[in-house]
């Protein structure tokens, strides 16, 4: 059984078919609307979200197929006390392919341990968040034309943020990118992924607390809110939500051809007035991620077994 937990359980192959078959989605998209008749997707949010659970939800009904679940965890038996394991083998009863989010960091994994059917994590506590990371790179991919050789900033609250996690693993893999990583000294990325990622693969890396200071060198900008809900107390986070606020003024010696992307919700750290800016890819970057989740369910229900109803031509598409 294949589930995707982590950025990294797609190889790199892997994970360019998934975009090749994104694209010929968005290219030809009546010849995939009936491709998952008959299946059903789970989504099981016990964490708020609003575009990872919807954009899945519209994959699975783009695909044909059914969507049934629960967008809170008041709304499931987790309130009586069930555990991730029960609820997921309960659920993999009754669909073919289940989307979890979940404020414990590791639960999807443990899903994955008893579940019949796929499980793909949409977002585990501070740790992961794979197919926002399909999503992010299939943006980078349709805005700059490439994966490789550039360099990318990550801006904002790098210490709880699993967008940024799931992206520094999933870009450590393509050739000559570097990261210039810009937080306040408090959220700064984890010391796992400096050791175990970027020292551990001889990445080159910056850490900087000044956007401006490097506002001029970057192909990619990556920016993401500070993450209210994973802080101990409301002081540090009051002092910390503003430290970044994106306008006009800090773009002003930044690359013509910059890309800036950011995960979405936007609290302050991005002024509305950018979006207007060509080169504000954010709300392209949702739309992706439809498309993108389309192409990773079809991918994981073909390697587990499932029949789907495709041509031969497209069915040749899905990465094996
Ligand atoms: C992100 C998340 O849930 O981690 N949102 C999303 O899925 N697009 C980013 C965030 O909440 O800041």
């Amino acid at each position: 059984m294949k589930h995707v937990i982590d950025s990294t359980d797609l190889t790199v192959e892997e994970i360019d078919g998934i975009l090749k078959l994104a694209q010929d989605i968005i290219d030809d998209k009546e010849a995939y609307s009936e491709a998952c008749k008959g299946k059903k997707l789970a989504t099981l949010f016990f964490e708020p979200s609003t575009r990872t659970r919807l954009s899945f939800e519209s994959a699975m009904m783009e695909l044909g197929g059914n969507v049934l679940g629960f967008s809170s965890a008041d709304s499931s038996s987790a309130t009586k006390g069930e555990s991730v394991g029960d609820t997921t083998r309960v659920v993999s009863c009754y669909a073919d392919i289940i989307a979890m989010r979940h404020p414990k960091e590791g639960a999807p994994m443990r899903a994955s341990m008893v579940s019949g059917v796929p499980i793909i994590n949409a977002g585990d506590g501070g740790h992961n968040h794979p197919t926002q990371t399909l999503t992010d790179l299939l943006t980078i991919l349709r805005e700059k034309g490439r994966l490789d050789n550039f360099t990318i900033g990550l801006c904002g609250d790098l210490k709880f943020g699993r967008t940024v996690h799931s992206l520094i693993k999933a870009l450590s893999r393509y050739e000559n990118i570097k990261f210039i990583l810009i937080a306040p000294k408090e959220l700064r990325v984890p010391e796992y992924i400096i050791s175990e990622v970027l020292e551990a693969k001889n990445i080159p890396y910056e850490e900087v607390e000044s956007m401006e200071e490097v506002m001029s060198e970057l192909d990619v900008l990556y920016m993401t809110r500070v993450q209210k809900e994973r802080f101990f107390n409301e002081a540090d986070y009051v002092r910390l939500k503003d430290t970044y606020i994106l306008d006009g003024k800090k773009l002003k010696n930044a690359k013509s051809d910059l890309a800036i992307l950011h995960p979405l919700p936007r609290v302050n750290e991005i002024s509305v007035e950018i979006d207007d800016d060509p080169r504000a890819c954010y709300f392209r970057q949702v739309m992706n991620g439809k498309f993108v989740r389309m192409a990773l369910m079809l991918t994981l229900l073909k390697a587990n077994g499932a029949k789907l109803n495709l041509s031969a031509d497209k069915l040749a598409k899905i990465p094996e």
